[in-house]
């Protein structure tokens, strides 16, 4: 199995306000690995944006990251004073988010795509005057070489004449011409993560697959690792090495794309792929079942979060354990999958600790 890159443990992040605490994130786990797409799913609200952003520093007050820790394979030596910068691997969230080793990764190291463009692109500077900032803020290049890798980025991103949509606002844009900016942005420094939060979900069907397709090839032609969020199962299948499927803050199942397709484990696993809409005359109906809904952010169940939902809730110890990370797998790979379930909990499991997941070795 490949090694990780970026490895989240315990991750919590909250929001304080006059009506109590919101969760957001309440104890994430999940891994990155080195060159692989790892897609992220849930129902909204779960946390997906707020983990993503819990990754970058970029969560604006009152959230805080309360608890956890995350950790990232540095590409280059790391600055003498980083924090626990010892082998390479950097604790994002010990780094101040305005300091200048959070500043240095945000972007190089580890950039980010939002659904929406105009959240990372600014509407009174050109596409190319970003794109050269950009580069500029993280390599000492003169503007001019600056100006000419911006091109360049444009035309990797597939924008047709960038020597002229250099020049281009953002207005001047189609939506796709915008996502393929905000790409070429995201890219032009090489980070060796990109963070997509649903960087699709505005675009028209046709526009989404070139979209897709085009960070599918930007992949392999950088040898980047791509976390992806999106609510698509039909993406998931499409992109995806491993996924990890979020539910209330927690990641409740990690695993390899063919394993959650055919063999999900996590009765929330399982009753996701279930509403999946079925092909056929019922095609366009969302099945419901999943019962219930998802509790309010403030009413955070005691024991496993689902258990208000799980069909196979054992009263009396789901209601009141919060089931740990299980690590399971198969006879090839013991350890290869993760997941929250007391289901999946053996007495072996108990003994020993619990979570095998592929360590980032510090
Ligand atoms: N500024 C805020 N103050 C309080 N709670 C917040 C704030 N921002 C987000 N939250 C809460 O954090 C939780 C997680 O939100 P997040 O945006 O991460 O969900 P998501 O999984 O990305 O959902 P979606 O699929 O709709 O994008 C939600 O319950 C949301 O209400
Ligand atoms: S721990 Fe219990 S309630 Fe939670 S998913 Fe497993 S069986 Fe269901
Ligand atoms: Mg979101």
């Amino acid at each position: 199995m490949d090694p990780a890159l970026l490895r989240v443990r315990g991750l919590r992040t909250h929001f304080a306000s006059p009506e109590g605490v919101v969760r957001a994130v309440d104890g994430v786990d999940l891994v990155v690995r080195e060159g692989q797409t790892l897609c992220v799913v849930g129902e909204s609200g779960c946390g997906k944006s707020m983990t993503a952003r819990s990754i970058l520093q970029l969560v604006d007050p009152p959230g805080r990251i309360v608890d956890g820790e995350i950790l990232f394979r540095l590409g280059a030596p790391a600055e003498p004073r980083a924090a626990a910068a010892e082998h390479g691997v950097v604790d994002l969230a010990r780094l101040d988010p305005r300091g200048r080793a959070m500043r240095r990764i945000r972007g190089k190291e580890i950039a980010m795509i939002f659904q929406e463009p105009m959240v990372s692109l600014s509407p009174v500077h050109t596409i190319g005057h970003q794109i050269a900032e950009n580069i500029r803020t993280h390599q000492d290049v003169s503007k001019k070489e600056a100006r000419d890798r911006a091109i360049e980025e444009l035309r990797r991103v597939g924008i047709p004449r960038p020597e002229h949509r250099v020049d281009a606002y953002t207005f001047q844009l189609s939506g796709g011409m915008r996502q393929r900016a905000m790409i070429a942005m995201a890219l032009a420094c090489r980070p060796k993560l990109l963070i997509a939060d649903e960087p699709t979900t505005a675009l028209d069907v046709t526009t989404q697959a070139q979209i897709l397709e085009l960070l599918q090839e930007l992949q392999e032609q950088l040898g980047m690792a791509v976390m992806f969020i999106t609510h698509d199962l039909g993406v998931v299948a499409e992109i995806a090495d491993e996924v990890a499927v979020m539910y209330l803050g927690l990641v409740v199942e990690q695993c390899g794309v063919d394993e959650l397709f055919h063999d999900p484990r996590h009765p929330y696993t399982k009753a996701l792929l279930e509403s999946v809409p079925t092909a056929g005359p019922r095609a366009k109906q969302r099945l419901t079942t999943i019962t219930g809904s998802v509790p309010h952010p403030y009413h955070r169940p005691k024991g496993c979060p689902f258990h208000t939902r799980c069909r196979q809730a054992i009263p009396g110890e789901c209601d009141h354990k919060l089931p740990p990370v299980l690590a399971t797998g198969t006879a090839d790979h013991p350890g290869s999958r993760a997941v929250r379930c007391l289901l999946y909990q053996t007495p072996a499991d108990v003994a020993a600790g619990v979570d095998t997941l592929g360590e980032v070795s510090r």
